[in-house]
C-alpha cells in the first residue's frame, strides 16, 4: 500500500533512527567519576583527591571508618579523637568553606576520598579553579564525608587494606606499602605550596621541606616517629599484641571541639623555653625542639611569649610580648609580610628590661591557631583557639647593699 505521507515516513525513519542512536552515544559518554577522574588527573598534585576513589576491600562491605572500628578498637577510639577524623566538622574549616567558591580544592584533602564527596568537579571554566563544573556523586554518604581523613583515606588502595607490614588476616586482603614508615604519607598533604595569580588565597603548607631541612629532617626521623608514639597492643580485636602506633597526631594541643582531642601528654610542647636574670635583663633562651619551622602548616597560627615583671606586692610594673609567626596580607593578592619563626632545632635570645623596683617575674608560652579578631570575622567566639605550653616564673635577688666600711 502506497503511503499517503512519504515524507512523514522518511521523517518516521530518521526518528527511529536518533532512537536507535542515542542509548550508544549515552553508553559512549563517560560516567560521572569517570569523568571526574579524567579532570583531577589533568590538575596539578595540589589539587588532586589525596585518597582517590575506592572500592571496599571483600568481604568488607563498606569503608567507613566506623565499620572498621568494629575490630580496630582502640585504633578507631584514637583516630575519632584526632584532628585527621575533624578535619571536615572543624568549625573553622566549615565557616572558611561556606565562603569559598573554590571548596572543591579544599575538599581534596579535607575529605580526601572522593567517595566522601557530595560533588565532584569535572571541568573548571577559562582554567579558573573559582569556576568548577561539578556533578553530584551518585552514591554520596554523608556520615562517610563527616569522617573527615577516614581510615580508608590513608589505608586503602586498589581493593586492599595497606599497611606498614602486610600481615595476613582472613578478616580483608592485606598489602605492604612503604609510605607508612616514612614520611611520605603526611606530605600527600602537609607539603603543598601552590600560588593562584590574581586570587585572595594561595596554598603554603611547607612542613616536609622545613622538615627536611632540618635536623630531623637530615637525620631520617620521620613524622609519625613524634606524631604518632609507640604502642604495644592488639591491632585489631582477638589479634595478638604487638608493638603499632598510637593514631592520635598530637600537634599544638589546641582542640577543635571544646574538651575533645589526643591526650595532651602524648607529645612536648615544640617551643623549650628557659629564663635567667643577667644585669638589667631577663634573658628568655627559645628553643625550637619540633621536627620543623614553629609554628608550622597554616600561616594564621602563631606563638606569643609573654613576660611580665612584678612588683614585692606582685602587680604587674611591664609586661612584654613576643610574637612568633608569619604575617600575611590577603588582600588585594596574598603576600607573606614577615616571617620570625624559629625553623627545627635553633635557638633565638630575646631580653625584657628589668624595670627598677621589680621583685619577680612571670613567662608564659601559648600557642594560638588564629587570631582573636580572625575568629570575630569568622563568628567563631567559641571556639578553642590557644593553649599555654608552659609557665615559668622566679624572684630577682635584691642588689646586694654596698659592703660596710671596715670599722
Ligand atoms: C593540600 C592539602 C590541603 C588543601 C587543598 C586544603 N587544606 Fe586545609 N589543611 C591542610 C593541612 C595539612 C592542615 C594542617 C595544618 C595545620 O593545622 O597547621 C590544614 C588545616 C586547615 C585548617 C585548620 C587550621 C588550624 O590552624 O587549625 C583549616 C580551617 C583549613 N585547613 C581550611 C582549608 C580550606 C578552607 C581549604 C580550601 C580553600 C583548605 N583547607 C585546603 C591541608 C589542606
Ligand atoms: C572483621 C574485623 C576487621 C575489620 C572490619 C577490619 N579489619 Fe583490619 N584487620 C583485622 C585483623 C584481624 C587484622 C590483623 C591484625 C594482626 O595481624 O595482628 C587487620 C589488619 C589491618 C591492618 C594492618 C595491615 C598490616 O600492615 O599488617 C590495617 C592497616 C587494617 N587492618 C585496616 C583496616 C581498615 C582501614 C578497615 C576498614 C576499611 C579494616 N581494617 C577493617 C580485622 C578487621
Ligand atoms: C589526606 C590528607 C592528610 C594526610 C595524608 C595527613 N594529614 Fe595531617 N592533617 C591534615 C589536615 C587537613 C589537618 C587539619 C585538619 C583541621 O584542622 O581541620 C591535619 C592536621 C594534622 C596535625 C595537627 C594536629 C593539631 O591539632 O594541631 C598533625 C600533627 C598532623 N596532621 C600530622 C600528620 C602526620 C604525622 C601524617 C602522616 C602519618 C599526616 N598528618 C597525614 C591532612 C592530612
Ligand atoms: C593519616 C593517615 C592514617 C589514618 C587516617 C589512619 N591510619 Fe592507620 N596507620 C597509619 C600509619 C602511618 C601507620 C603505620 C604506623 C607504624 O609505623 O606502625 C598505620 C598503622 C595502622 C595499623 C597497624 C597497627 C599500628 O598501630 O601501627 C592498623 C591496624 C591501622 N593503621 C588501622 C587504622 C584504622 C582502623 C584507622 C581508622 C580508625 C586508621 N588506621 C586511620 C596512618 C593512618
Ligand atoms: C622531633 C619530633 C617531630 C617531628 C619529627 C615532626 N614533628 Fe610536627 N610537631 C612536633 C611538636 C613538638 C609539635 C607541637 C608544636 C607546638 O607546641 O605548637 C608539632 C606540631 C605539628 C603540627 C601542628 C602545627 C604546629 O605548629 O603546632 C603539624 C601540622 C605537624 N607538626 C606536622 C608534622 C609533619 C607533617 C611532620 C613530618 C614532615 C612532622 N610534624 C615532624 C614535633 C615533631
Amino acid at each position: 500500500m502506497p503511503s499517503p505521507h512519504p515524507h512523514r515516513r522518511l521523517l518516521l525513519a530518521i526518528a527511529a533512527a536518533a532512537l536507535l542512536l542515542l542509548p550508544a552515544a549515552s553508553r559512549d559518554e563517560p560516567s560521572p567519576l569517570q569523568q571526574a577522574q579524567r579532570f583531577y588527573a589533568s590538575r596539578p598534585p595540589e589539587e588532586q583527591p589525596k585518597g582517590g576513589h575506592q572500592t571496599p576491600p571483600a568481604p568488607l562491605t563498606d569503608l567507613r571508618a566506623a565499620s572498621c572500628g568494629a575490630c580496630h578498637v582502640e585504633i578507631y577510639d584514637e583516630w575519632r579523637r584526632s584532628t585527621h577524623a575533624l578535619a571536615w566538622i572543624d568549625p573553622q574549616f566549615q565557616q572558611e568553606i561556606q565562603k569559598s567558591p573554590n571548596r572543591w580544592l579544599c575538599n581534596n584533602c579535607h575529605t580526601p576520598l572522593l567517595n566522601q564527596m557530595a560533588t565532584w568537579t569535572v571541568a573548571i571554566d577559562d582554567n579558573d579553579v573559582e569556576k568548577p563544573h561539578n556533578l553530584p556523586n551518585p552514591d554520596f554518604d554523608p556520615a562517610f564525608r563527616d569522617e573527615g581523613i577516614t581510615c580508608a583515606a590513608c589505608h586503602v588502595r586498589d581493593g586492599v587494606i595497606e599497611g606498614p607490614e602486610g600481615h595476613p588476616t582472613p578478616a580483608h586482603p592485606t598489602r605492604r606499602a612503604e609510605r607508612f614508615r616514612s614520611e611520605a604519607l603526611c606530605l600527600e598533604c602537609h607539603q603543598a605550596v601552590r600560588e593562584y595569580p590574581g586570587k585572595t588565597f594561595t596554598c603554603t603548607f611547607n612542613t616536609g621541606q622545613e622538615w627536611a631541612q632540618g635536623p630531623f629532617g637530615k637525620a631520617g626521623v620521620p613524622c609519625p616517629t613524634c606524631h604518632m608514639p609507640e604502642v604495644q597492643r592488639p591491632w585489631a580485636q582477638g589479634a595478638p599484641p604487638r608493638p603499632g602506633r598510637r593514631h592520635a597526631w598530637p600537634g599544638a594541643g589546641i582542640y577543635k571541639l571544646k574538651d575533645f582531642g589526643p591526650p595532651l601528654d602524648l607529645l612536648h610542647p615544640g617551643l623549650f623555653v628557659e629564663a635567667t636574670p643577667q644585669g638589667d635583663a631577663l634573658t628568655l633562651t627559645l628553643t625550637n625542639r619540633a621536627g620543623h619551622h614553629l609554628p608550622t602548616g597554616d600561616p594564621e597560627r602563631f606563638i606569643t611569649v609573654t613576660t611580665t615583671l612584678l612588683d614585692p606586692q606582685g602587680n604587674p610594673l611591664t609586661t612584654d610580648t613576643l610574637r612568633i609567626g608569619q604575617r600575611w596580607q590577603w588582600w588585594p593578592q596574598p603576600k607573606k609580610l614577615d616571617d620570625n619563626r624559629l625553623p627545627s632545632g635553633a635557638s633565638r635570645q630575646h631580653h625584657v628590661p628589668i624595670p627598677p623596683g621589680a621583685a619577680a617575674w612571670r613567662v608564659t608560652a601559648q600557642s594560638h591557631r588564629i587570631a582573636p579578631e580572625a575568629l570575630t570575622y569568622h563568628q567563631l567566639d567559641d571556639y578553642p583557639a590557644s593553649r599555654t605550653t608552659q609557665e615559668l616564673r622566679g624572684d630577682l635577688t635584691p642588689p646586694q647593699p654596698d659592703p660596710a666600711p671596715a670599722p
